[in-house]
């Protein structure tokens, strides 16, 4: 079994340096965000992990207590899993480990700020699509103008519109280039959300 295998996941090889990061929500799958990967960036690897807790039979990234009330000490122990498990994917299908940029969607998004906060330099950059302070760590760490997009629902009734602020203070305050932007949305994506996303890849680099 190799490193790489710790996790269920689907790779799709690209046709450019980038290797997207795709996480899904609570009940997702590791299949569920591949054809938005796709769209989003045509030419990018994907890598598309399942989250390996269960909560009731829905896959999650991180344990919950309650609705947006996270097992702070679970949540750290999967983060640095999950750091490791891109570490080992990049070694097993060859794609650069410094041009890794998350794209999560909800409990996906929560766990992507993580990896931010606590394994600095795992990712490139991040997508954040309806996230929320996932911790506060101890010490704030260096990210030295990552590109972060932060996208909210003004009306998003699991996201309050203060917490994504403090997200985007937090990131900031890390050194994070922070493009925050506020959607006429619930917690649901809509189409405007994936053009969004799709123009900020575009003007990232790698
Ligand atoms: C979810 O439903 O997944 C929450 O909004 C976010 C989380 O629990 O991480």
């Amino acid at each position: 079994m190799s490193a790489a295998s710790g996790f269920i996941h689907k790779f799709v090889p690209g046709t450019s340096r980038r290797t997207l990061l795709l996480l899904h929500g609570t009940g997702g799958t590791e299949s569920d965000l591949l054809s938005l990967g796709r769209t989003l960036d045509p030419k990018a690897a994907l890598l598309s992990p399942k989250g390996k807790v269960s909560e009731n039979g829905m896959p999650r990234f991180f344990r919950r207590l309650a609705e947006g009330v996270f097992d702070e000490e679970d949540l750290i122990f999967r983060t640095h899993e999950l750091a490791d498990f891109i570490g080992a994917s990049a070694t097993q299908y060859g794609f650069d480990p410094k041009k890794v940029i998350a794209v999560g969607y909800s409990n996906g998004a929560n766990i992507a700020a993580s990896l931010l906060l606590l394994r600095p330099g795992v990712l490139h950059g991040a997508a954040l699509l309806r996230a929320m302070v996932p911790l506060v760590p101890e010490n704030l760490p260096s990210l030295d103008g990552a590109p972060v997009l932060l996208l909210s629902g003004d009306h998003d009734p699991i996201v309050p519109p203060d917490n994504a602020r403090r997200l985007a203070a937090l990131l900031k305050s890390a050194g994070a280039d922070v493009t925050a932007s506020v959607e006429n949305a619930g917690h649901g994506l809509t189409e405007q959300s994936l053009e969004t996303v799709k123009i900020w890849l575009g003007s990232i680099t790698p």
